[in-house]
Parts: C-alpha cells; structure tokens; sequence
C-alpha cells in the first residue's frame, strides 16, 4: 500500500470511527438558559408576611361560586370534606387532642399559606389556572367559612397578612425564632 492509499484508508477509518463516536455518545444536551421571565413561574412562595403576594382582590360571595363549581367535587360542600382533605371546621379545636382538626380555621398559622398552596396546587386538576383576583375570593371564601374573617371582608395584599389566625400561638416553634 503506497502512502498516499494508507492515508486514504485511515482517514476513511477516522471518520468512520469519528461518526460511531459521535452517535454512540452524542453531545451533553444540557438545555437552554432559563430566562428571569421563566423563573417568574416558579417563583411562587408567599411569606406570613405577604411578600410574594401579586395585586388583585376578592370577596367570599365571589370565592364561593369558584368553590361551589372547582372545589367542592373533592373538598365537600363548604369545604366539609370528601374524598380529599376537610377545609373548613367551625367547632373549637385545640392541638392537644388526639384527632385535632387540620382544617384551615383551627390550624393552619398563617392566612398566606392559603393562597400560598391554592395558587400552587389547586385545583388538583389544573393547578395555575386561576387568576390572582381568584384566588383572593376563594382564600377569602375558605376563611370566611371558617368563620376567621367576616362575610364581606376584602382580600388583597395588604389585608390577607394581616388576617390573624385563632391557632397561630398554638404551635411549638422547636429550633426556630420566632
Ligand atoms: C380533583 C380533586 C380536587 C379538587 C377539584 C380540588 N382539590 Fe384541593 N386537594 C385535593 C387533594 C387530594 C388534596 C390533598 C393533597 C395535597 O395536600 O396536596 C387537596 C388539598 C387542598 C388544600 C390543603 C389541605 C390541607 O389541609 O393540607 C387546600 C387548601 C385545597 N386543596 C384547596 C382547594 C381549592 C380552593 C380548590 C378549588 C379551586 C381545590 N382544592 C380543588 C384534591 C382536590
């Protein structure tokens, strides 16, 4: 085999290998940069204090009708429970029992968290799909219920932070200043 025909057949051999190379481990894929804008999507997280919370407002009479027609297929009329968890319990309740109700009145600590875990995860099966004026009427609807803030009471950025929860001295705050 002269040179130039070794070459020949080595530069045939390279390429071939080159190629099964290539396919056999194809590059990284580590997709594309996420955007401030992409991140806005994720970046959900409501603080006790508010912050997080978008502008918009709402009231139980309109909340109810969100409930009535999105909620109440798994929640329960009123938010009594159904096949998923019981939102609303008006009976006094103390943490110390045995079977305390974890319905939104009687423990849950923080009014934001409402709108906090809605906005997130509800309704189950399109979670997102409400808008923020939606949102506060169905948080101020479920609080309403449970009888921690009136019929008629607005909910917006201002006023849910400073809704104050019956049971939010109720908890240990083990390892955490509070
Ligand atoms: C298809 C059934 C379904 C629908 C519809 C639904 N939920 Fe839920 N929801 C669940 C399930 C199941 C859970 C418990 C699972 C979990 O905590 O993620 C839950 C949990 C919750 C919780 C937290 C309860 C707790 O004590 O941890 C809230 C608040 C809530 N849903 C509100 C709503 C609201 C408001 C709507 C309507 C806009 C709604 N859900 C619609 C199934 C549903």
């Amino acid at each position: 085999m002269s040179t130039r025909n070794a070459c020949a057949v080595f530069a045939i051999l390279f390429s071939a290998n080159a190629a099964f190379a290539a396919s056999a481990h194809p590059a990284p894929r580590l997709g594309t940069p996420m955007t401030a804008e992409d991140a806005t999507k994720w970046d959900l997280s409501i603080f006790p204090d508010g912050r997080g919370l978008p502008p918009g407002k709402g009231v139980a009479k309109d909340g109810k009708v969100i409930f009535d027609t999105q909620c109440a297929s798994c929640h329960g009329d009123g938010g009594r429970g159904a096949t998923a968890e019981e939102l609303v319990s008006i009976e006094p309740q103390s943490l110390k029992e045995e079977a305390a109700s974890k319905a939104i009145g009687p423990y849950w600590p923080y009014a934001t968290t409402v709108f906090d875990f809605i906005r997130r995860s509800m309704p189950a099966g399109a979670p997102g799909s409400l808008s923020a004026d939606e949102l506060y009427a169905v948080t101020a609807y479920l609080l309403a219920a449970n009888k921690v803030i009136g019929d008629t009471d607005e909910m917006n950025a201002k006023s849910l932070p400073a809704v104050k929860m019956p049971n939010r001295d109720g908890f240990e705050w083990v390892g955490v200043k509070k």
